[in-house]
């Protein structure tokens, strides 16, 4: 059986066509429109592209794009000042500090000293422990907390596709603070039935066997491979890894595509879902702030 591809191009395409939408008729009810500040330390190509992207992204939906570059030789000090004067200004209601940071920046002290209220990656601890109190999917939806955008990428992916995971065989491959925990604990809260699996996992090939949805998160390329993907499950592809063959995820496609009912594709799967909920995010600051 060939699998049915899972089009994270069109329906990232599609949740930035509504996110412009409300944000124009947000604009004309409250007379401003929502600003993400994107700050960049150093001159890292891969966070290069990214923040161009998010940039493009922003002018799609009609997002203030403001941005924010710093030399590799910026000190913790100065990137400190930058965070606190983005937390104090008015029109920005989203900010994203990209990562990884140059050697010598302390990620988590910067991470922490974002605004919770405009954390729209959904790094902060404030935003990870409120998630992890609430129960059900669409009571987190419902409350004034931002999902790390990866995750709630992956999720909005198994929605629109119609993919029901209710009482389903889960397993998630990683167990990152980024995607692997939090797809976790997303996944539990639609009433799936989750392993998470890692580097010490005993038997990774039995254990996937038993899963109706996969979500592979491990960034190393075609670690999954494709006899280990039960017929008929859901493959959920997180990485991305650059080989001498090109970007690859973490799941061996063609093999798995011989066996699953849905997968997603490298590139062109979970990838631009991350921006696309970022937009959400910001969007989600913005109304926040007129409540
Ligand atoms: N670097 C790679 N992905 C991300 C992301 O989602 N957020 C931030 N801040 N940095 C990243």
């Amino acid at each position: 059986m060939a699998a049915q591809l899972i089009d994270g191009k069109a329906i990232s395409a599609a949740v930035k066509a509504d996110v412009a939408k409300e944000v124009g008729e947000f604009a004309k009810k409250y007379g401003f429109t929502p600003g993400l500040a994107v700050v960049l330390v150093g001159e890292n190509p891969a966070s290069q592209v990214y923040v161009r992207n998010k940039k493009k992204a922003c002018s799609e939906c009609g997002i203030r794009s403001i941005e924010h570059t710093l030399p590799e030789t910026a000190t913790q000090g100065e990137l400190m000042k930058l965070v606190r004067e983005l937390n104090a200004r008015d029109d920005v209601h989203g900010i994203l500090v990209q990562l990884p940071l140059p050697k010598g920046l302390d990620e988590n002290e910067v991470l922490l000293a974002i605004d919770p209220s405009k954390d729209v990656d959904g790094f902060h601890p404030v935003n990870v422990g409120k998630f992890l109190t609430i129960k059900f999917y669409e009571d987190i939806m419902n409350m004034d907390l931002f999902l790390p955008c990866t995750p709630y990428g992956c999720m909005e992916l198994l929605d629109r596709t119609g993919v029901d995971v209710n009482g389903r065989n889960a397993v998630v491959i990683g167990r990152s603070n980024i995607v692997g925990k939090p797809v976790a604990m997303l996944l539990m809260s639609k009433n799936a039935t989750v392993t998470v699996c890692h580097s010490r996992t005993r038997d990774l090939p039995g254990v996937v066997r038993g899963a109706d949805v996969v979500v592979a998160a491990i960034g190393r390329a075609e670690y999954v491979k494709g006899d280990w993907i039960r017929e008929g499950a859901v493959v959920i592809d997180v990485g991305v890894n650059r080989t001498e063959q090109g970007l690859k995820g973490d799941v061996e496609f063609e093999a798995a595509s011989e066996r699953a009912s849905h997968i997603t594709p490298v590139p062109g799967g979970v990838g631009p879902m991350t921006i696309a909920m970022l937009m959400k995010n910001t969007l989600k600051a913005a109304r926040d702030r007129v409540k």
